[in-house]
This record gives structure tokens, sequence and C-alpha cells, in this order.
């Protein structure tokens, strides 16, 4: 038995599912979850001494890759500080400071310890901000485990099997019912759904690279007639950059799309790699929080100084733009490496790459879940351990996206190429 299997079976004795997060269990692709037990650049190694090249990078955070030595120096220097105040300190406002002198959408944000807190907290603050109740959603995006959010909410949902109008249990119809969903892709959905209802809705969250259902690019023309309709019915527009943030740009998809969102939601890269999340948007909506305001926010943990640390070392890091360019350039790499391998798409926008096995699909993106059948994620589980043996980690899912970072070689790419084009053979069972 290896070490790994060993640690999972005394880890199912005190974990539901042995796990701290679902999609670490393997549910997706069966086997056994590797434990890991060090991990530096582009390399992650297990308890039973393997080393593998990670895609997965901690599902994006790790955009320099494990352990980067200015990230690490930073940490150190601030842990021998203390580790916690739960008080003002520097290191956040220097965060702050520099995300605000960069972003003109986030005129003041709000620190708090992960994707899912900050989208709670933003969408209490755009119910509060409009005097509404209903949020509309959309189909195949996630925006973490928020009640009112846990419905037709991507991959790991889909997975969990729990029927009904929310896809999680615990979740109570009347939380249910003041959330709307709408498809992807589908301006006429939602022109008719605001025509009807737009007088109800505080706010519609859209993570604007849907990146939790597989990666789901949009439409410009999708995203500007969603802003347009929020304006229009007084709804609050809010993006979930808590994957595309700092990612896709550093200004996220916020800055690609000239879209500029009432509020906005990070996690993931904000942090380094540390529990981390975000929400900011316009002055006048931001300053109703507590103590400014009436909607109360807080956290015993929010703006952890050894974490503002990571932040700060790693978006000192992007600020300059040049890593976005290198990431394009592995990007467009392993574009033209997969490119004639039959039987296997790559989806791709910058350092987020998405691998459909299915050569049978219509042409062009896929843009909606709808828009994939089941072969892709039938094939999936033999080519991901075929990967896993060949000394290369992808997130275990085939919903899940890969994440590029500054610290993959152009090696590392041709391993990754040349081992999809070997397994993509495997004939579909
Ligand atoms: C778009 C998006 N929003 C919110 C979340 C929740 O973030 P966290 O897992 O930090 O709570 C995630 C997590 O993957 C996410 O991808």
């Amino acid at each position: 038995m290896s070490r790994s299997a060993d640690l999972f079976a005394r880890a199912l004795a005190v974990t539901p599912g042995g796990v701290h997060s679902p999609v670490r269990a393997f549910g997706r692709v069966g086997g056994t979850p590797v434990f890991i037990s060090a991990a530096r650049g582009s390399r992650i190694t297990d308890v039973d001494g393997r080393h593998y090249v990670d895609f997965c990078m901690a599902f994006g955070p790790l955009i320099l890759g494990h352990a980067h030595p200015r990230v690490l120096e930073a940490v150190k220097d601030a842990a021998g500080r203390g580790w916690s105040y739960g008080a003002a300190e520097e290191g956040s406002l220097a965060l702050a400071e520099l995300i605000t002198g960069r972003l003109p959408w986030v005129e003041r944000l709000r620190f708090v310890n992960s994707g899912t807190e900050a989208v709670m907290s933003a969408l209490r603050l755009a119910r509060a901000a409009t005097g509404r109740s209903v949020v509309l959603k959309f189909d195949g995006c996630y925006h973490g485990h928020v009640d009112s959010m846990l419905i037709r909410a991507g991959s790991g949902l889909a997975a969990a099997g729990v029927g009904g109008l929310a896809d999680s249990a615990g979740v109570t119809p009347g939380v249910a019912a003041d959330t709307l969903v709408l498809p992807l892709d589908d301006i006429g959905a939602l022109e008719g759904l605001f025509a009807a209802r737009g007088a109800d809705i505080a706010a519609a969250i859209i993570e604007p690279l849907p990146a939790n259902h597989g990666l789901l690019p949009q439409r410009q023309e999708f995203l500007d007639a969603l802003a347009w309709r929020c304006q229009q019915h007084g709804a609050l527009l809010i993006f979930d950059e808590v994957i595309t943030g700092f990612r896709t740009a550093f200004g996220g998809m916020a800055e690609i799309t000239g879209i500029r969102p009432d509020l906005v939601t990070y996690g993931k890269i904000i942090g380094g790699g540390f529990p981390v999340g975000a929400f900011g948007g316009r002055r006048e909506v931001m300053e109703l929080v507590a103590p400014l305001g009436p909607v109360y926010q807080a956290g015993t943990l929010s703006a952890n100084p050894v974490a503002m640390a990571a932040g700060l070392a790693t978006l000192g890091q992007l600020a300059d733009g040049t890593a976005y360019l290198a990431l394009e350039d592995s990007g467009r790499m392993l574009d033209e490496l997969l490119r004639d391998v039959p039987g296997v798409r790559l989806q791709r926008v910058g350092s987020l790459f998405w691998i459909v096995l299915d050569g049978g699909l219509a042409d062009g993106p896929i843009r909606t879940p709808a828009g994939l059948g089941d072969a892709a994620a039938r094939r999936f589980p033999p080519f991901f351990h075929g990967l896993l043996a060949d000394g290369l980690y992808l997130p275990p899912s085939p919903y899940e996206v890969g994440f590029l970072s500054t610290a993959h070689t152009d090696d590392d790419l041709h391993a990754l190429a040349a081992a999809i084009a070997n397994r993509a053979k495997v004939p579909d069972t």
C-alpha cells in the first residue's frame, strides 16, 4: 500500500470523505488522492517520493509557482514579526493601496479570508444598497459555498448529485427562491428576465470568464448586454473575479472587457496562496459597510499580516504586466503543441486552460455547460491517471481548469502536450 493510500484510509476515519474540500477526494477520477509533502516552482512531491509537474497550482492562487523566493522571504519576514494582531497594520494598507491605485473600479475594498466570504459579503451589500432581495446568477458559474449561490453552480456540485432546486441540501426554499438562474450566452433570456423582474433584482453576479464548469469564454456582447440591463434596471453588477482577478490581466476581466462592475470579488492570487479574499467597488456602495454604514461584516483573522505579505509580494511581481506576456506565450505554445492532436480540444484564455476529451464537438468555443456531452467526462478518469503516472498533476476533474504559472518551463509544456497526445489515444469505453 502506498503511503498516500494509508494516509487516506486514516483521513476517512476523521474527516468527511477524507478531505477538507470535495474535489480533492478524487471522486471524479477514482482512486486514492495523492498526499503532497512539498512543492517548489512548477513541481510537487508526494509522500511516496514521487514528483509531478503541477498544472493544478492549488486551483489558481500560485501564478508565480510554488514557494516563489520573493513570496517566501516576505512571509518569513512577516511571521517573524508575529502573525496576527487583530488590529490595524501596514501590510493591508499597502495591498489595498496597490489595488485601488491600479484598478479604478475598486475605489474601496475590504479584505476577508476566502472567495466565499467575499461573495457572501458583496451580495449582502448589494441587497442593502438596493433594498431588493433577488439575485441573478448564471448556470454553471460557481461563487463559493454561499447558501444562495449553491444553485446550478458548476462541476463540484453537479458531482454531489443532490436533487431539488438547490444543488446542496441544507439550503432553505426561501433562500433558493431569492436566486434567479439564467443560462450563459443567452441575451434573449437576459432581456426577458429583466423585462419581467428587473425591478426586483438587487444584483447580477457572474464569473466574467466562467472557469468552474470547464472554461466557458463569454462573448463581449453578452457581458455588455448584462451590464447594460443592470444599469437600466438599477441592479448592481458583481464581477466574481476570484479566479480571473490578477490572472487574465492584473485587472482581470474588468480590465479585459472594459466593463466597470459596481462590485467585484477577489480571492486566490490576491493572497499569493494564503487565505485571503476581498470585495470592493464603488465608494458610495462600499461605504455602506460597517463601521461606516449599516451592513455588518467582520473577521478575526481578516487581513492577516502574513497573508497580506504574501499577497503584496505576489501582486508586486505582477504589477508591471510582464508576467502576463510570458504566460500568454506559454499558453500559445500549448495551443500549438496540441493543435493537431485528435480527440482533444484545448479551450484557453491566457494561463487558464481546459482540456476537453471529445473530438465530436461542433466547431467554435463551448460557452455553456449545455455545450458539452458526457464523452469528455467518461474519458477523463483513465486519462487523468495516465498523466499522473507520467508525472503530471492535473486538477482531478474533467470540469476543473488547469493553471499555468510563471514557474512552468517550456520542457514542462512539452511534457504535458506529449502526455496528452499519448494518453488521449485510449479508446472511449
Ligand atoms: C469564481 C469563484 N468564486 C468564488 C469561489 C470561492 O472561493 P473560496 O474557495 O476561496 O471560498 C471560487 C472558488 O473556486 C471561485 O472559483
